[in-house]
């Protein structure tokens, strides 16, 4: 599959070469290719461009900037070439203001995600939320003594949310699916939880796991 990853940080790399890895073709976009320059020349399989190149030529899109960048990033990309694509979002409401005992703080509330905002500026993108709880040093087939984690999915679109579930079981993940677009307001806030050992203990070492009970023959 054709993959245009948004962002140049931490998880748009890990994401670029988990999709490499898997046979994808990637190509990453920034607003500022030549910072990325070193990079590219350590990863020449992956094509390094715009936004709007990143996303012009892509099948499934990923959005990796920082949240308050999200809807600038998406702009940048063009609403002609994401209209009707998947996007994986990725991203996090973290606002520019520190932690409070470990505790991440939010732009949004409680009952306004980011990627409904997405969602409804472009309305006929295929947003699908995921990769937004777990640091980046997990995201592509990480091994816990646990087993599998679970990966929280939610979006309006039930074909990308079959994709994102089929992409996340190559990355060796679970994948919870939890509804609608405004689950991500539970979604979301998973970031908050997972980074508390990390931002109180320095503790970055884990991942969430959804137990169900099994139901027992009578
Ligand atoms: N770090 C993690 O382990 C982790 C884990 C799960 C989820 N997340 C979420 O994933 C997203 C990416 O995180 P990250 O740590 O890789 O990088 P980040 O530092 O949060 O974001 C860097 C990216 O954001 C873009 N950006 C910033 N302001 C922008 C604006 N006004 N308009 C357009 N783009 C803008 C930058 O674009 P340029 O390339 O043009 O500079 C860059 O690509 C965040 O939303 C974060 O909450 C992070």
């Amino acid at each position: 599959m054709k993959v245009g990853i948004l962002g140049s940080g931490d998880v748009a790399k890990a994401l670029a070469g988990g999709f490499l890895k898997h046979g994808h073709e990637v190509a990453l976009g920034t607003r500022a290719p030549a910072k990325l320059g070193d990079w590219a020349k350590q990863n020449p399989k992956i094509r390094v461009g715009t936004f709007a190149k990143a996303a012009k030529s892509a099948e499934l899109v990923v959005l990796a900037v920082k949240g308050s960048g999200a809807a600038n990033a998406l702009r940048a990309a063009g609403a002609t070439n994401l209209a009707d694509k998947p996007v994986i979002d990725a991203t996090n409401p973290i606002a520019d203001a520190p932690p409070v005992n470990g505790v991440l703080q939010f732009f949004t509330g409680l009952d306004e995600s980011l990627m409904e905002r997405l969602q409804r500026e472009f309305e006929n993108v295929r947003f699908v939320k995921a990769f937004n709880s777990v640091g980046n040093a997990f995201m592509v087939n990480p091994r816990f003594a646990g087993g599998p984690p679970t990966m929280f999915i939610c979006g309006n679109d039930d074909v990308a949310k079959q994709m994102v579930r089929g992409l996340l079981n190559q990355f060796g993940w679970e994948t919870a699916d939890m509804g609608k677009a405004e689950a991500a307001r539970a979604i979301e806030p998973l970031c908050m939880l997972w980074c508390i050992p990390g931002l109180l203990r320095n503790e970055w070492v884990h991942a969430f796991k959804l137990l169900t009970k099994t139901v027992e023959k009578e």
